[in-house]
């Protein structure tokens, strides 16, 4: 295992979140930045070029900002680790870039992290896990861009068990959100809603529930609950509840077969749930329910850490350069980046040395 030399800056511009932060090098944050675009929202959702050229803004005073609350001087950084896929390329050029130049102009360690694997790894953050997370886990990854089922067995090594065949669910929730006339994003204010609504009184279907596999899909669902939405104008809580509802026992299904494949095969009994959509409570209920039949623990990082932030980077990036693992220059980002493709090899360190 490799000795880090100092603290990490970790870069996230994948998609409308600006965001940087600096970390010790035993995962201790010393300082973080996060910059949420609001330049989105009348279009509804994201829009690349906007996002490309608002991390272009941004990012520069972020680092700057985070570097000095941190007490840190670039030259003493031990390396620094920017999302480079899957994302929108726009974003990954402007943060990998700033990155490399960085990496260049003080001789220090790049690393191109892989933004689900910076989800994946947020739970064996000191904070998150103080007594450590030993490899293996399953993770269960739900955010506005990916929906999918990852047994996370080390550093680079990946297994995903299933995944969306259609909408993410965080897409699914802000489509329905949409429907039911809620500012976007629509999840945090669906969830609101249907606080206020009984989820009994549609009749929503529940796509691939007790289906063989872990794979999820959401469009059946979204198209019952347009037809709903456009007939019963004065429903909109009850509707929200209902989405909910059937949201939360599909992940519970989908998991549950997870949970039983992933125990058939694999030590450890570890259900993390990541991604922005995480921070939804009635699905991290449905979650525990299913986890705790299956004899296993949910793990929940705080909702800050569920969505896009840059903690999880640096993160990622001080548990690839203790294993020695870096990037060239010649690195380049990409948007389309599979889980499992990460390259294999990587030695997984049986818990987070604290
Ligand atoms: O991980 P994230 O910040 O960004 C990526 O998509 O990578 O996730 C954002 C997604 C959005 O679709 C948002 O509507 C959803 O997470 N979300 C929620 C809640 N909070 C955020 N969905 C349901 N309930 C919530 N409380
Ligand atoms: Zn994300």
């Amino acid at each position: 295992m490799a000795t880090l030399a100092g603290p990490v800056l970790g870069i996230e511009t994948s998609c409308d979140e600006t965001a940087a932060a600096v970390l010790a090098p035993d995962g201790r944050v010393l300082a973080e930045a996060l910059l949420s675009q609001q330049e989105h929202a009348p279009y509804g959702g994201v829009v690349p070029e906007i996002a490309a050229r608002a991390h272009l803004v941004h990012l520069p005073r972020l680092a700057m900002a985070v570097m000095h609350e941190a007490g840190t001087g670039f030259a003493q950084l031990g390396g620094v680790a920017a999302t480079a896929g899957p994302g929108l390329i726009g974003g990954l050029i402007v943060g990998s870039n700033f990155a490399k130049g960085v990496a260049l102009g003080q001789g220090v360690p790049y690393v191109a992290v892989n933004h689900l694997e910076a989800h994946a790894l947020t739970a064996r953050l000191p904070s998150v896990s103080p007594e450590g997370l030993a490899f293996p886990y399953l993770v269960l990854l739900i955010s506005g861009g990916h929906c999918q089922l990852v047994a996370v067995e080390g550093v680079g090594r990946h297994r995903r068990l299933g995944g969306t065949i259609d909408d993410a669910v965080g897409e699914a929730f802000d489509k329905v959100g949409k429907m039911l006339g809620l500012a976007w994003p629509g999840g945090p204010a669906l969830e609101r809603l249907a606080g206020e609504g009984d989820p009994r009184r549609f009749t929503l279907p529940r796509p691939m529930l007790g289906r063989p596999g872990c794979d999820f899909s959401f469009s059946g669902l979204k198209t019952a609950v347009a037809r709903l939405a456009a007939a019963h104008s004065d429903a909109r809580a009850d509707l929200a509840a209902g989405f909910q509802a059937a949201v939360a026992d599909v992940l519970a299904d989908r998991a549950s077969h997870a949970m039983a494949a992933f125990a058939a095969t694999h030590p450890g009994r570890t259900l993390v749930v990541a991604g922005g959509v995480a921070a939804n409570g009635a699905l991290r209920r449905g979650l525990a329910q299913a986890a705790e039949a299956h004899g296993f623990r949910l793990l929940a990082p705080p909702p800050r850490l569920c969505g896009d932030n840059a903690v999880m980077v640096a993160w990622a990036g001080i548990e690839r350069l203790r294993l020695g693992l870096t990037d060239g220059l010649d690195h380049a980002p990409r948007p389309r980046w599979p889980l499992d493709s990460l390259a294999p090899g990587a030695v997984a360190p049986a818990a987070a040395p604290g």
